[in-house]
This record gives structure tokens, C-alpha cells and sequence, in this order.
């Protein structure tokens, strides 16, 4: 367990919450582009330019946002103030692994497109866009209010 001042520990949090609201913003904004992407006729120029924006959203946004997450995440997981018998904390690190999870496949889905192999129809991702709406909220809920 590490021992960070009070104003250390805050600062850790604050870059904690920054990380993860740029990268919320990529897993909110990506299956988004993959809704309209699914529009656009294989090797038109609306395509190619969706292919632009959603391999530079993931690799310039979401990638680095999800590893200072992490980072800064792990750093107060690791911290004196964390009590590991918290309830709140295991259903929260589930709906984070969850968030992973999705990353990993919205990844998967941008090299089809990418490729030209998509074979998802778009109400497949207007679903996908809901996911990590969903944990998000329980990821907020139980952070905030820990109600176990
Ligand atoms: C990536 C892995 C993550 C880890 C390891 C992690 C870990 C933590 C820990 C240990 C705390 C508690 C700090 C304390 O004791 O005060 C915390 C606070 C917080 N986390 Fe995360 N977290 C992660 C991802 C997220 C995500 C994805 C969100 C939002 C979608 C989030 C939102 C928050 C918020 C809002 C707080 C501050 C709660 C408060 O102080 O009232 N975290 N995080």
C-alpha cells in the first residue's frame, strides 16, 4: 500500500477523472461513427473518411485515455485509502473490465471496417453504443455513493 499525502492522493484523483472522461468519450463516440459508417458504400469517399476519423479516435484518444485510466486508477487502487472488502469497489472493477472488454471489440470492429468486412448491421451498433453508457452510470453510482 502506498502512503500519498492528502494533496497527492487528490491530484492522482483528478487526473483519474480526466482520463476517464476523454476516454468515455471515445467509447460513447466510436460505435456512433460505426452507425453511420455501415451507410456509407464500400471505397466511397464518405467511408474513407470515416475509416480517417475512427482509427485516429482510437488511437490518438481512446488508447491513451484508457491506459492513464489505468494508470492513475491503479495508482489509487494501490493507495492506503483503498479497502478491498468494499462491495462498491468489486462491482465497480467488473463494470471496468466490462468497459475493457468493449474497447477490445469496438478495435476489432474498426480494423473490419477498415478492411472493408464488416458484417455488422447497424442496429448491431446502436446497441453496442448503449453499453458503455450503461456502466458508466453504475461505475459512477457506486464510486460516488458506495452504497455497499
Ligand atoms: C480503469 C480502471 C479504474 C480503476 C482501477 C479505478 C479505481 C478507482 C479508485 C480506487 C477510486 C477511489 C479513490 C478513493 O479512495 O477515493 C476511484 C475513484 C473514482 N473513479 Fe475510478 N477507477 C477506474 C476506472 C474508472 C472509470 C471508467 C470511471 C468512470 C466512468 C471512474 C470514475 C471514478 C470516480 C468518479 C471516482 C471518484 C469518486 C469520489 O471520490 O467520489 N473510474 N477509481
Amino acid at each position: 500500500m502506498i502512503e500519498f499525502s492528502g494533496t497527492t492522493f487528490l491530484w492522482i484523483k483528478a487526473l483519474h477523472i480526466i482520463s476517464v472522461i476523454a476516454w468515455m468519450a471515445g467509447l460513447l463516440y466510436l460505435p456512433r461513427l460505426f452507425v453511420y459508417h455501415t451507410d456509407a458504400a464500400i471505397g466511397s469517399q464518405m467511408s474513407e473518411t470515416f475509416k480517417v476519423m475512427e482509427r485516429r479516435l482510437l488511437r490518438a484518444i481512446m488508447n491513451p485515455a484508457m491506459l492513464s485510466s489505468l494508470l492513475f486508477g491503479g495508482l489509487l487502487l494501490a493507495s492506503s485509502h483503498t479497502d478491498w472488502t468494499e462491495g462498491w469497489l468489486h462491482i465497480k472493477l467488473l463494470c471496468v473490465a466490462g468497459l475493457l472488454a468493449l474497447h477490445m471489440m469496438m478495435a476489432g470492429w474498426r480494423r473490419a471496417f477498415a478492411e472493408d468486412r464488416n458484417a455488422h448491421p447497424q442496429k448491431f451498433f446502436r446497441y453496442a453504443n448503449e453499453a458503455p453508457t450503461l456502466l458508466m452510470v453504475a461505475i459512477v453510482i457506486m464510486a460516488v455513493l458506495r452504497p455497499f
